[in-house]
């Protein structure tokens, strides 16, 4: 049963930002498998994610055609990507950017969802949060049609792409320069610079 943690907390909850973040759903978006990292970052013990809807971890914060946006595209069999601010059982926060991809069984039958997340760096953040919290004012001043109309509008007008698309991009010009500028530091000639291998290597790499 959903527990949602009685205060909201101001404040980022330390986790392993070189870490990945997996869940899988069923199809309605009850929590079938977190890992280790998804459990420590959110603050629960596995066994409490288990069973639970995944909106166990939704933030106040995230507007509701954020969401619509998601299932929207995995109803229609897309994987997505969307940048998250998720809620920790004490009332903390983390962002992340979610890889969303759909599992079949043999057959091709939709069994459910895996997410993948990493953590943003701090300059995608200060781009998505005054989008989402104009979306959340839209919504709850003039409503849920309102913002989703909003919402189309400005991609079209504003980004001239996808959310998906959006996303994607955002991400990967402000991670490389965010890379660049860390260049020369013995870390960074140590690791080897995975996103330039590209997004999946990003978010997969740790198992290629
Ligand atoms: C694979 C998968 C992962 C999800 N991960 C998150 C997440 O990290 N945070 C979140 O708030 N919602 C996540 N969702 C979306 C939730 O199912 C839900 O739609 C969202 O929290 C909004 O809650 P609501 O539908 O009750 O308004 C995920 C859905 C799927 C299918």
């Amino acid at each position: 049963m959903k527990t949602p943690p009685s205060q909201i907390i101001d404040e980022e909850v330390n986790w392993d930002k070189t870490k990945t973040i997996v869940s899988k759903t069923d199809t309605y978006g009850t929590i079938l498998y977190a890992n280790d990292v998804f459990a420590n970052t959110c603050e629960y013990n596995p066994i409490e994610l288990i069973g639970e809807p995944h909106n166990i971890i939704r933030h106040p914060d995230m507007p509701k055609v954020a969401f619509k946006a998601l299932w929207d595209a995995l109803k229609k069999g897309k994987n997505y990507h969307a940048i998250v601010k998720n809620l920790t059982k004490t009332g903390r926060y983390y962002w992340v950017i979610t890889d969303f991809t759909i599992d079949k069984n043999e057959e091709g039958i939709v069994t459910g969802y895996t997410g993948r997340r990493k953590a943003v760096p701090n300059s995608v953040i200060k781009k998505i949060e005054p989008l989402y919290k104009t979306l959340l004012d839209i919504e709850n001043l003039k409503g849920e049609k309102a913002s989703e109309l909003y919402f189309d509008a400005y991609l079209k007008e504003e980004v001239g792409k996808s959310y998906d698309e959006f996303v994607v991009d955002l991400f990967e010009q402000e991670k490389s320069k965010e890379e660049k500028a860390t260049i020369n530091t013995p870390k960074e000639e140590d690791e080897p610079n995975k996103i330039k291998k590209g997004l999946n290597w990003f978010f997969f790499g740790d198992f290629l």
